[in-house]
């Protein structure tokens, strides 16, 4: 009998995130796939009937401090193989740090940088020791070394998810987990837009055979889909 694996997928609802789901639930996984209005979720709640009880569909809204901190709360002591937190958003249609409120600045990394690091080190305990792996859906736009510009403050939410990442990787140190920032591609969902270039499930595909390929590996790396190195 094949061993029993649990995959946390923060934002499964639709993109990239439901694209991971069904290929961890087609490779026999069990999923836990948060969604911020489960019963509207309807791709995943079809996925959930076919599913044998292997997919679970707990509402998460990232953007509500007290639902992060109280999520690990919610997998009844489950011990999970991997996380991946995905769920992100664009930002203001205006993307300029001259333009930018406090309020849409501070919701923007809320969301795309702070809660991820904030759920990724409450969950940290129940990741599997050894052959762990907790990955964060960057962006090639976060990378500091390749910023050409544009989209500036998608990309500071990004760096600075990057940023926090690093510094739970150091903070975990002697738990040997494996902590991944993803590129996930440019994908054709409806942040990346139609003319993108990579499907969701090429992306997808390529983000669960990374992730399994780092499982074991102890250390923190800037990956894309295809698992060629970012550079920070
Ligand atoms: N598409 C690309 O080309 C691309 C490139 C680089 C990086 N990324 C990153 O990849 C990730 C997924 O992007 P995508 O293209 O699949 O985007 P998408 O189709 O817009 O999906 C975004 C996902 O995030 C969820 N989400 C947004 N705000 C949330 C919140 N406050 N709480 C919980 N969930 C929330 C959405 O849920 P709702 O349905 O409830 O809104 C949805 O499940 C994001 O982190 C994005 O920054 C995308």
């Amino acid at each position: 009998m094949a061993e029993h694996k649990l995959a946390l997928i923060v934002g499964g609802n639709r993109g990239i995130g439901l694209g991971v789901t069904k290929d961890f639930l087609a490779q026999g996984w069990e999923v836990i796939a948060t969604a911020r209005q489960p019963a509207q979720a309807s791709a995943l709640q079809d996925l959930a009937s076919a599913s044998n009880g292997r997919l679970t569909i707990p509402r998460l809204d990232m953007s509500d401090p007290v639902e992060v901190d109280g999520f690990g709360a919610t997998l009844g002591g489950k011990t999970v193989d991997v996380v991946l937190v995905n769920a992100g958003i664009s930002g203001p249609a205006h993307r300029s740090a001259s333009e930018v409120t406090p309020e849409e600045i501070g919701a923007l990394m809320f969301v795309n940088a702070i809660a991820p690091v904030r759920l990724a080190r409450s969950l940290a305990g129940q990741v599997r020791s050894g052959s762990g792996v907790i990955a964060f859906t960057s962006s090639v736009m976060g990378s500091v070394a390749d910023n050409s510009g544009g989209h500036e403050l998608y990309r500071a939410s990004k760096a600075a998810l990057n940023s926090l990442s690093r510094g739970l990787w150091g903070e975990l140190g002697g738990r040997k987990l494996t902590l991944v920032s993803l590129h996930p591609g440019w994908v054709r969902t409806d942040m990346g837009g139609q003319s993108a270039a990579v499907s969701v499930d090429d992306s997808a595909a390529g983000i669960v055979s990374v992730l399994q390929q780092q499982k074991g590996a102890h250390q923190h790396r800037f990956l894309d889909y295809t698992g060629k190195e970012i550079r920070w």
